[in-house]
């Protein structure tokens, strides 16, 4: 396994931390219809579930394994908890895949050795090696998670990381499972790992983070300037609790200031070589399937995605943009994936523009389906001035969707 990265690997785990949003489970059909946005998307690893959680969670990992596992399609993966029977469970959904990968963890933490685990620091040191070397006896792509990391006693988790590595991890993540550190402790803390895991070149240094304080995004990218090189992310940022970091944000941040993060990767500065393999065009549509699917509405001020995004409100920007778009723009729309010009849909509007304006937010309608949510549709226009993406949403969601 190639370790010194020059470019960062994308792991999205929309469909295992995502799903654990309060609210957002999504049924087997509906995972696989994510899992094939985030494949055209150009993740590396898709983290597909929990296996051992459900039976459901199973037959997803299993199904997304075999149709989208394939030898040139994205690394599947499956969590297991540091237990024989979790990762023989993952094993076993992970079998279709051409390239699946086993995500083990233990927490390493005292707080959670002491109140959740009931354990002790020798405990972990012998089960993690164990874990991971049966985990290795499955599939040759192994990551292991010290979870708790950002609240860990950093000697400890050196220990714990070395042992994981010696055992056969391919991957170490650092997860700040809290969302606790801030972002010069997270940078420092990947930068201790670097410095005091003896054979932590032989592995990659990924990051996990959940947004408790709104830091993820600002923390991975610190952790990317001292050596991590996979970030482990959902779309539109959603996870458990304040939910995980963006990958809408991630991606487009090193895109935007891929000349800043150049040299931390050994690159020259002015290289203008991308930084991931995501293809940032498909970045909205894929925004639109997961709120859509998972019924978490994107607030339309969110970097990237929100409605707001690319739009301009005041008279003096409009006036800047309109004289040249560098004023108040760091980024075209249509680097995401976004139609420059915003149609303003009314009672006025065609069926096509009608028709265009839902596939660029994800509908593909059959022509029956289209033919009854544009008759809804002018029946709405009637009663208001313009109508929004989510007045379309609903109209598709009302008319189509409810049986
Ligand atoms: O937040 C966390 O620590 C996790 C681990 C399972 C990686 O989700
Ligand atoms: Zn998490």
């Amino acid at each position: 396994m190639e370790t010194s990265q020059d470019r960062i690997i994308i792991f999205d785990t929309t469909l295992r931390d995502g799903e654990q949003s309060p609210g957002a489970a999504l049924n087997i059909e509906e995972k696989l219809k994510v899992a094939r946005a985030l494949a055209r998307l150009g993740v590396d690893v898709i983290e597909a579930g929990f296996p051992f959680t459900s039976s459901g969670d199973f037959q997803a990992v299993q199904k997304i394994a075999a149709e989208i596992g394939t030898p040139n399609g994205p690394t599947i993966c499956g969590l297991a908890r540091a237990t024989q029977k979790d990762i023989k469970t993952a094993a076993e959904a992970l079998k279709p895949a051409a390239k699946g990968r086993i995500h083990t963890f233990l927490a390493t933490s005292d707080i959670h050795l002491e109140y959740k685990l009931k354990k002790t620091r020798a405990e972990v040191l012998a089960i993690v090696p164990e874990m991971v070397a049966y985990a290795k006896s499955f599939v040759e792509d192994v990551e292991f998670s010290p979870e708790d990391a950002g609240r860990s006693d950093p000697e400890f988790l050196y220990q714990v990381l070395e042992l994981a590595i010696a055992a056969g991890a391919t991957t170490v993540n650092i997860p700040d499972t809290v969302g606790y550190t801030t972002p010069s402790e997270f940078g420092a803390l990947i930068k201790g790992i670097k410095d005091n895991v003896p054979n932590i070149d032989q592995a990659i240094i990924s990051v996990h983070g959940h947004n408790d304080l709104g830091l993820a995004v600002a923390n991975f990218l610190e952790a990317v300037k001292n050596g991590a090189r996979q970030l482990e992310c959902t779309i539109n940022g959603i996870g458990e609790r304040a939910g995980n970091a963006a990958l809408e944000e991630l991606v487009m941040a090193l895109h935007v200031r891929r000349q800043y993060y150049n040299p931390f990767l050994g690159r020259p500065a002015e290289s203008t070589e991308p930084l991931t393999q995501i293809n940032t065009q498909h970045i909205y549509k894929t925004s639109r399937l997961v709120s859509n699917l998972t019924g978490m509405m994107v607030q339309p001020n969110k970097a990237i995605v929100g409605a707001n995004a690319f739009a301009h409100e005041s008279g003096i920007h409009q006036d800047g943009v309109l004289k040249n778009r560098i004023t108040y723009e760091i980024m075209d729309a249509q680097s995401i994936g976004l139609n420059d010009n915003q149609i303003v849909l009314g009672k006025l509007s065609g069926r096509n523009a009608f028709r265009t304006r839902l596939k660029e937010l994800g509908f593909e309608l059959s022509d029956t389906e289209l033919n009854k949510a544009f008759v809804r549709f002018k029946d709405v226009a009637d009663k208001k001035k313009e109508i929004t993406d989510w007045d379309l949403e609903a109209i598709v969601n009302d008319e189509i969707r409810q049986p």
